[in-house]
């Protein structure tokens, strides 16, 4: 599997990390070649469009964990370039309501951000993009690491570790 949130995966963290597909197979098989590389991430079925999966997901990890530390949203969304610009638009927005809201619910350990990887050779960018999964993991796994009680960057969108002005 290449896509750059399979990489995110590799990442050194404290506690358990779950990669999530929505075709078990593809999942399960992505998740020998990560132990093969010597990590232990766990598996769960996750389709974001169908709002059962969300639900039992969420319900699992309630259940087993109590919450989760962090959560990192990789999929695609639209293809067509116009299309896909306003998808990302739409991701920012999406950013910054979801950190106003945890903040006015008072849930002050929360952090929300969104990043570009940059251009990374993925399945969706069929290998044509220069820079590799690892490097297309940097930004995502800098925002995964904050410690708790961290209260910047939030609602932010970023680029390489900075926080990039979008307007
Ligand atoms: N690659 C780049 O250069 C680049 C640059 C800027 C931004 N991005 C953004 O980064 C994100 C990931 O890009 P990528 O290059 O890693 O893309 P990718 O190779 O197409 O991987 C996207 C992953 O999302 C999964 N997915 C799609 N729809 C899903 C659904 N409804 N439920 C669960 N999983 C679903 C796909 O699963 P399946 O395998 O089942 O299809 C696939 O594993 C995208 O939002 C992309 O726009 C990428």
């Amino acid at each position: 599997m290449t896509t750059y949130g399979y990489w995110i995966c590799n990442l050194q963290f404290d506690g358990d990390v779950y990669l999530t597909a929505r075709d078990r197979m593809r999942g399960e098989n992505a998740i020998k070649e990560l132990e093969a590389e010597g990590l232990t991430p766990k598996f769960h079925l996750l389709e974001i469009t169908d709002r059962d999966s969300v639900l039992e997901i969420k319900q699992f990890l309630m259940k087993t964990y109590g919450g989760v530390d962090a959560f990192v949203h990789n999929t695609a969304i639209a293809y067509k370039k116009s299309a896909y610009g306003m998808s990302k638009l739409g991701v920012i927005a999406f950013t910054r309501i979801l950190s106003k809201k945890t903040k006015e619910l008072d849930q002050v350990d929360v952090l929300t951000n969104c990043c570009s990887p940059g251009y990374v050779s993925t399945d969706m960018s069929s290998h044509k993009n220069p820079l590799t999964l690892d490097e297309g993991a940097i930004t995502p796994t800098f925002l995964v690491k904050f410690p708790p009680n961290s209260d910047a960057p939030n609602g932010e969108f970023l680029y390489l570790k900075e926080v990039m002005k979008w307007y």
